[in-house]
Formats: structure tokens, C-alpha cells, sequence
């Protein structure tokens, strides 16, 4: 700064920007801004000299100071905008791509095969106007069993292992829990619904057997429903789902909320009813439980059953999914292994 004199002033700044032109990348920058713009720098300098001028130039100097200064700020900024483009410009250059790399792929998720089969059953059965109604996972003695025509000690309950949360309450062991439920909702008028979703039991795990599973009920109440429609829906719903040569079969059963009760079966979809290992040489499986429901829970559920009767029937999920897909063992279902659960995307 010594050789600096209040005149040098213009000079020095001209001299300063004629620098700073030619400077190209952030570390030459810095070290221009240390030189001129810092509090240390060369502009402060001359401001500290502002003081030392005599009183009648002392404004004239400072005005000219401070031109000299803006001007070095603002060219100073326009040069830092230039050398950030320089910058990045010179990164992408010294960065190569390498074109020829196979792409990663995208992992893609997928539904598991019981969400998919639920989603295919609700929509063959929406499609016969029937909605989906939902009831809860621990439900009350009440609506699992009482309800439903199975007071406490009611030898049927030893057919459902249960597991109970208190006296009162349980982890539903079947859809059917929920039957009463819609009807109370909907009564007197018609019900047609389905209810899907998880039930439990405390039962061995098995191959054949879960101690969570799915279930899909369905339940339609009005006063001209009868028997007829339990096969018409069936066999509309076993033929859009197995295929449509598919035959259904009604055997006598016993449900304490269905009177009359029925198994129903399909032609086994292994062997086309010839007879095979997988039928156990009968041409049949098994495919659901259903019956006309019983008085006893309609009038639970809030309906006369003098003048309407019902329809229901509920079929094990996972037990489904095994027919479609020759599967052997239900424990996968819940087992989360990606190379089973890949085979249904
Ligand atoms: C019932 O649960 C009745 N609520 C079905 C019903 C509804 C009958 C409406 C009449 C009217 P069941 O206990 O048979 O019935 O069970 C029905 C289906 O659930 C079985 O056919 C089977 O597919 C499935 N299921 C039952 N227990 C298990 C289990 N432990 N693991 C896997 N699936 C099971």
C-alpha cells in the first residue's frame, strides 16, 4: 500500500479489475479477494485514509473510495458467478461415462398370493353385487359364538381352538363373527355382503394348517333368498375362479349358524375328477363350508325369520391358493421368503 498515493486511486482500481479479469478458477478468486476486498486488502486501506485527507477533499476522496469499491464488489460477484460455471464445466469434462454399463434393474414389489387371491374372489363377488364389510380381528365371545347359535359349552366351540384375550373377548376364530354384525347394520332391509380377512386358531401347525389364516364369508339376507342362489353364487364363483367347465358338489354338514349346513366341493383341479393324489382318489376337493343360516342367528341379527331367510358360506383363503397353484405346504404363506413369494408377481 505504501506506493499507493490518494491519486493512484482510479489506478489502482483499473489495475485490480484488469487482475481479476483474467482470474479462472475459485483459488486464484480467493486469493484476489484477499488482496483487494478483504479487511485486510488494498480497498480498506485506502479507506482508513479517508480520515488523513485534508477537510475540503475529504468527501471528494471518500465518494471516489467508495466508487472504486462498489465497483470492485460488483465485478468481483459477476467473476464468482463465471468461475462457478467454469468449475462445474471442468468437473463434468474430468468425469467420464461409461455408456456401455448395463442398467441396474428396478426392484419392483408385488402382491403376496393371498392378497391377490382376496382381491380376485372380492371382485368376482362385488361383480354379483355383494360389498365388502369389514368386523374386528378380537371380537367378543358374543358375535364369535353366542350369536351365532354356540352358547358357552356348546360342544361345536371345540371345533375353533381359540385363543382367548379375556373371559369376554377373543381373537376371532372365523369370518362368521362378523355376520351378526352386518345384519344389524343393514336389517330390516337386505344384506348382501362379504367379509374378508384373517381369523386364528390355537391349533398345530401343519402343513395343512395355520395358526392364522384368511377366510372369506359371504352373507346375503333377504326375503327371497333361498338354497337355489347358495348354488347359483357358488358355482358362478368356482367357475370364474377355476375355470369355466367347473362343477360344484353339495354335501350335508353341520355348522351350529347354518341349518341346513353344507360342504361344497369342486371337481379337483389336479386331475379333472378322474382321481389323483392330491384328491385322494375322490375326483373332489373341498372348497368351503355354507348352509342356509340358521333362525336363531337371523333374529340375532335383528330379522324376522318368519319372513326372510339367508345364505352364507366361508371358505379358507390359503387353502384356495394351495388348489390353484398345486402348493404344497401353507407354511410358506406366512414364512416371507422372497423366492416363493417372487413365483406370484
Ligand atoms: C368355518 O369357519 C365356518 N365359519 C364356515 C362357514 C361360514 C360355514 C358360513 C357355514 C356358513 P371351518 O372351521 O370349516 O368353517 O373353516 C372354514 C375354512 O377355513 C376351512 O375349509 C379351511 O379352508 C379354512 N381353515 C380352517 N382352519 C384353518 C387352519 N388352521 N389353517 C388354514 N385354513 C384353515
Amino acid at each position: 500500500m505504501e506506493q499507493e498515493s490518494e491519486s493512484d486511486l482510479e489506478g489502482y482500481a483499473q489495475q485490480a479489475l484488469a487482475a481479476l479479469s483474467s482470474v479462472r478458477d475459485e483459488k486464484a478468486l480467493e486469493a484476489w479477494y484477499r488482496k483487494h476486498l478483504a479487511p485486510s486488502g488494498s480497498m480498506n486501506a485506502f479507506r482508513k485514509r479517508i480520515g488523513e485527507q485534508p477537510v475540503e477533499q475529504r468527501k471528494a476522496f471518500g465518494a471516489r473510495v467508495n466508487t472504486a469499491a462498489g465497483e470492485l464488489k460488483s465485478q468481483f460477484d459477476a467473476r464468482k458467478k463465471l468461475v462457478a460455471e467454469l468449475e462445474l464445466e471442468r468437473q463434468i469434462e474430468s468425469q467420464s461415462i461409461d455408456v456401455t454399463l448395463p442398467a441396474r434393474a428396478l426392484l419392483l414389489g408385488g402382491y403376496h398370493p393371498v392378497t391377490q387371491a382376496i382381491r380376485e374372489v372380492s371382485q368376482v363377488f362385488h361383480e354379483m353385487g355383494f360389498l365388502t364389510f369389514e368386523s374386528p380381528h378380537a371380537e367378543y365371545d358374543e358375535f364369535n359364538f353366542e350369536l351365532l347359535n354356540m352358547p358357552p359349552e356348546h360342544p361345536a366351540r371345540d371345533m375353533q381352538d381359540t385363543f382367548y384375550l379375556s373371559d369376554r373377548t377373543v381373537l376371532r376364530t372365523h369370518t362368521s363373527a362378523g355376520q351378526v354384525r352386518a345384519m344389524r347394520l343393514y336389517a330390516p332391509e337386505p344384506v348382501r355382503v362379504i367379509l374378508p380377512g384373517l381369523c386364528y386358531r390355537n391349533e398345530n401347525i401343519t402343513p395343512r394348517s395355520e395358526i392364522q389364516f384368511h377366510q372369506i364369508e359371504g352373507l346375503m339376507v333377504g326375503e327371497t333368498v333361498r338354497l337355489s342362489d347358495l348354488k347359483g353364487v357358488l358355482l358362478r364363483f368356482a367357475r370364474q375362479m377355476f375355470g369355466r367347465e367347473q362343477r360344484i358338489r353339495l354335501r350335508g354338514s353341520y355348522f351350529p349358524f347354518t341349518e341346513p349346513s353344507v360342504e361344497v366341493d369342486i371337481r379337483c383341479t389336479l386331475c379333472g375328477g378322474k382321481g389323483c393324489r392330491v384328491c385322494k382318489h375322490t375326483g373332489w376337493l373341498e372348497l368351503l363350508g355354507a348352509g342356509l343360516v340358521h333362525p336363531v342367528v337371523l333374529r340375532n341379527g335383528g330379522y324376522d325369520p318368519k319372513g326372510v331367510r339367508g345364505i352364507a358360506f366361508g371358505m379358507g383363503i390359503e387353502r384356495m391358493v394351495l388348489l390353484l397353484h398345486g402348493i404344497d405346504d401353507i407354511r410358506h404363506f406366512f414364512q416371507n421368503d422372497l423366492r416363493f413369494l417372487r413365483q406370484f408377481r
